[in-house]
């Protein structure tokens, strides 16, 4: 129990606390629920009621929440060493850490560079393949750009910012922001690629359209971010199967480093341990944080190439060194934290037990899309999306304004259920422990959520 009553905390919590990504004049007219525990796949408030969580902590959660075995590596972790750093000296945890990563990440990338979210893992990674590519000599120093996708999302630090495309978070930085070249993102009804809505078409369009920009901009780009086979906080939009393939391979051949942010996709989240690894993809940079310690403790890192990191070896006097780090780096709570996360998949067989899940998650969504205001479900294993909108036939999507999404997460509060949408994007991302039996509560509560404030 917590040593103040709920209102206290509420007040104290509307006095005190600016919160992410919220309008604060709602939030104060309000009466926030108040979290005081967690177990296994819900939340539980400081009044006892409880909450099956659908959005893993914001896309954070594996094992469900206050997990015994990560409670006790973390709190035998506390015991021994609660930080040191990094700069200058090596852990013990941060050390085991890298080599358990090196040896279940794709296959070439065996170097790790620690920092604690996932903007940062993104700032490193673009400021690491922009000093290679200054490191490889002079016939390279014009490569400084990167390309980017629209309606991509990376993180909220200016350098991460610069690299999104989602108009609603990012224009109002935008004088803030390095200019990047950008390339559509396949889906039809939003990357504008002149295509007539036929998946197949859009695919093929938008690789065209990015071949193109490359050939034009290879010799003065260091990099191509992308989010692999998800576009998360743009709405959950799946990519066709090929296209990261093929971006790898475009990224080959036009040496253009391939960076992929798997923050919010790695850790199982598709179904395997990684997206890339869903199209036999080795990136050259990858960034990882949020299931990296089951959505425990801040920890984020940066995977790289023996190749790139060779590039900054070097005399000291020859200034080749990475000057990036922060504080926390390689934290040992965070470490162990993400080693029992690690031991966990292996001990419960996560990744094998995903595929019921997924199979139950597909057919539910399916059968939600006989909704009237259902424009279309997304899945990509263990993550769904779906899309309300006004028209079907039209896929007139509702006015933001209207924050349909945001009302029907609303109600879904009433049946024991959180959510968070995206604009009018229904998120389903539960903890990838959740019983079958809990994704039937999660989607039996959202469908009766959407049938109720869209009174059908
Ligand atoms: C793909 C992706 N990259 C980066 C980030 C930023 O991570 P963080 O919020 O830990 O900075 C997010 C957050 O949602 C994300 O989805």
């Amino acid at each position: 129990m917590s040593e103040y009553d709920t209102q206290t905390l509420r007040e104290f919590d509307q006095k005190y606390v600016w919160h992410p990504f919220t309008q604060m004049k709602e939030w104060e007219a309000d009466a926030p629920i108040v979290i005081e525990r967690g177990e296994g796949s819900y939340l539980i408030d400081t009044d006892g009621n409880r909450y099956l969580d659908g959005v893993a902590a914001i896309w954070t959660n594996v094992h469900g929440h206050c997990r015994r075995e990560i409670n006790a590596a973390v709190k035998a972790q506390i015991d021994k060493l609660e930080h040191s750093t990094l700069l200058g000296l090596a852990s013990d945890k941060s050390a085991i850490l890298a080599k358990r990563l090196v040896e279940v990440a794709p296959p070439g990338l065996c170097k790790v560079f620690y920092s604690d979210n996932g903007s940062t893992a993104v700032e490193i990674g673009i400021k690491m393949a922009f000093q290679y590519q200054r490191h490889r000599g002079e016939k390279f120093a014009a490569k400084t750009k990167f390309i980017t996708f629209r309606n991509a999302y990376h993180g909220d630090t200016i350098g991460a910012v610069s690299v999104g495309g989602i108009d609603i978070f990012h224009a109002v930085f935008r004088p803030l922001l390095f200019p990047t070249i950008q390339a559509p993102s396949p889906y039809c009804y939003r990357c504008e690629c002149g295509g007539t809505g036929d998946s197949e078409t859009c695919h093929r369009n938008c690789l065209r359209e990015l071949e193109t920009l490359m050939e034009e901009h290879a010799g003065v780009t260091a990099g191509l971010i992308i989010e692999p086979l998800v576009q998360a906080a743009g709405g959950m939009i799946v990519q066709p199967h090929g296209f990261v393939r093929k971006v790898r391979e475009l990224c080959t051949r036009y040496d253009i480093l391939m960076i992929a942010d798997e923050v919010a996709v790695g850790f199982g989240r598709t179904g395997t341990m990684f997206a890339c690894e869903k199209e036999n993809v080795t990136p050259d940079i990858m960034a990882l944080s949020k299931g990296i310690t089951a959505g425990y403790l801040p920890l984020a890192v940066t995977m790289t190439t023996r190749e790139l990191y060779d590039a900054f070896l070097g005399e000291y006097a020859e200034l080749k060194t990475f000057f990036h780090g922060h504080t926390f780096t390689g934290n040992p709570i965070a470490c162990a934290a993400a080693l029992a996360s690690l031991d966990l998949f292996e001990t419960d067989l996560l990744l094998e037990s995903l595929t019921p899940k997924i199979d139950f998650l597909a057919q539910r969504l399916q059968s939600m899309t006989v909704l009237e205001c259902v424009g279309e479900v997304r899945q990509r294993g263990m993550i769904g999306g779906i899309e309300l909108v006004r028209d079907k036939g039209t896929r007139q999507p509702f006015a933001w304004q209207d924050r349909v999404g945001v009302k029907v997460c609303l109600e879904a509060r009433k049946r024991g259920i959180f959510l968070r949408p995206l604009g009018n994007v229904i998120v389903v991302f539960p903890p990838l422990s959740v019983s079958i039996g809990e994704l039937e509560i999660l989607m039996d509560g959202i469908e009766a959520s959407i049938r109720e404030v869209t009174q059908q």
